[in-house]
């Protein structure tokens, strides 16, 4: 049976348009889904907006229209991204739908009656910008520990007993090692339910734009606990199919809600938990943390206008690793690009394959009994499926794409070393055989290649005619058929200047 695997992007805040921040996330979570795809599995792959609360009540009344046209506007943006970005989700979800305001009260209703949520009154600190409550004694010189500004909030509210839940979340901890990942994140986690759970304030009244309480129409949903429920929401009749989700990809900031609240309200609902939580880090700008006041946020309409998507995507994923925090320059898009993609793979296809359309006629040559020097190459690509496998596995996107590059380089030693541009003059047979191996290091290359920048891979697969890959046609029972005719093609990988 098909294995299913659900995914999902956090959802967006629609305060204001997306930056290269959301972008991260999502391609990120593109790529995982992307291949888990080609790796046979049933995916569902989920991302939306997130569109109540304060702060957009608050947006919305700045920039001087209702929040219902407000958040239609800005949602579109978000949808736009699927085809900048050339993300794969298969549904995007808004919290201003039916489907899913409709399981928020329906979970409200099945909480408030397990006796986990009461009525009382909240008095404490509020970060619009964060929708965070703060202690006191989170505090840093009055700001919230974000640095958002805060406000001194006294309200009726209705409060979640998380309290409760202190041990029962370390023991969920404990049983499953791999439930937050990377693993420094897990020790903030548990340190941060260790030092103890308050009770979780689950209601506002000062404003209206959000989901409102079953029976108490002066209470707004907390907008937490309705935006985390899109997870479920969204699936409708696919619950059973897909939930518990498999991976749900986040930023650090959001770890808290993702890694207690959420774990915390799905035990108190008494439905299952996601299976992994992993929270990526932080991009600044050329040393810079991006924000709107700086004047550097990244508009990822204007990087890939100028480099391209795939480029962009290669970068986003291929300079840091997964989990760490990262600085954007252009200075070091343009040095990883040209290095890997320029230099390594896309000068190993220009010169295997001129010299195809060169010296065999355009057709994949005929190999005779292969040396050992050739069986190592092609050892080393049939291998390399199982590696990337347990990488991905571990969301360590970097790694995977290393060892793509790692084939690459490989396959550049074995042609400067057996130099088919010599044999053609003196030894034919051997330089089909060398050619021969050479295309199918293109071939693996461009299958591994699919997840993290598909347009790109799509063309050298359509080269060598072929179509999407899944990853079990890395093997030799797969190799390329010699007489393959090989399609002319333009630069596939041009240097960036
Ligand atoms: N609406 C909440 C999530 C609710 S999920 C049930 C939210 N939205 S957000 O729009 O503010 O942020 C979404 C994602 O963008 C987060 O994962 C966040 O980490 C990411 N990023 C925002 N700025 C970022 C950077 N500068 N760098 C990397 N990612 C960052 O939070």
């Amino acid at each position: 049976m098909t294995k299913s695997f659900y995914i999902t992007t956090p959802i967006y805040y629609v305060n204001d348009k997306p930056h290269i921040g959301h972008a991260y996330t999502s391609v990120a979570a593109d790529v995982l889904a992307r291949f888990q795809r080609l790796h046979s599995s049933d995916v569902m792959f989920l991302t939306g907006t997130d569109e109540h609360g304060q702060k957009i009540e608050k947006s919305a009344s700045k920039a001087g229209i209702s929040p219902e046209v407000f958040v239609d506007n800005l949602s579109l943006q978000f949808r736009d991204l699927k085809e900048l970005l050339h993300l794969s989700h298969d549904d995007f979800i808004r919290t201003t739908e039916n489907r899913h305001k409709e399981y928020v009260k329906q979970i409200w209703n099945k909480v408030l009656k397990s006796g986990y949520i009461y009525l009382s009154k909240y008095s404490g600190w509020y970060a619009v910008r964060d929708e965070a409550f703060y202690a006191e004694s989170e505090l840093v010189d009055g700001k919230a520990p974000t640095g958002a500004d805060v406000e001194w909030v006294e309200e009726d509210s209705y409060f979640f007993k998380l309290s409760e839940f202190g041990d029962k979340l370390l023991q969920w901890y404990q049983d499953h090692p791999d439930f937050i990942l990377p693993e420094s994140k897990r020790t903030e986690v548990i340190s941060f339910v260790e030092s103890g759970l308050r009770d979780l304030s689950l209601s506002r009244t000062t404003f209206r734009w959000g989901i409102e309480v079953p029976n108490d129409d002066k209470h707004i949903i907390y907008v937490w606990f309705d935006a985390l429920f899109n997870y479920i929401s969204a699936l409708e009749d696919k619950a059973g199919r897909f939930w518990p989700c498999d991976l749900h990809i986040i930023g650090k900031d959001i770890l808290r809600f993702h890694a207690v609240y959420w774990p915390a309200f799905l035990m108190a609902a008494e439905l299952e938990l996601p299976k992994r939580i992993f929270a990526h880090g932080w991009w600044t700008n050329e040393g810079q943390k991006i924000s709107k006041s700086l004047g550097n946020v990244i508009d990822p309409k204007d990087l890939i206008a100028k480099f391209g998507v795939d480029y962009v995507r290669y970068f986003l994923m291929r300079a840091i690793p997964f989990g760490n925090d990262g600085d954007f320059s252009e200075a070091h898009l343009i040095v990883l690009i040209n290095s890997e993609l320029a230099n390594n793979i896309g000068n190993l296809i220009q010169r295997t394959l001129s010299m195809i359309h060169k010296n065999c006629a355009s057709s994949v040559p005929p190999h005779g009994i292969l040396q050992a020097a050739d069986n190592e190459l092609l050892e080393k690509l049939y291998s390399s499926v199982d590696v990337v496998v347990q990488l991905m596995d571990r969301q360590k996107i970097h790694l995977a794409m290393g060892v793509i590059v790692e084939i690459g380089s490989a396959a550049n030693i074995y042609i400067d070393k057996h130099a088919p541009w010599k044999l053609a003059k003196n030894d034919v047979e051997r330089m089909n055989d060398v050619l021969y191996v050479l295309v199918e290091a293109i071939r693996v290359i461009a299958i591994l290649l699919q997840s993290f920048i598909p347009e790109a891979a799509k063309k050298i697969l359509n080269v060598l005619q072929l179509t999407e890959q899944p990853l079990s046609h890395i093997s030799k029972l797969y190799a390329i058929v010699p007489g393959t005719v090989i399609k002319e093609s333009s630069i596939l990988f041009p240097r960036l200047l």
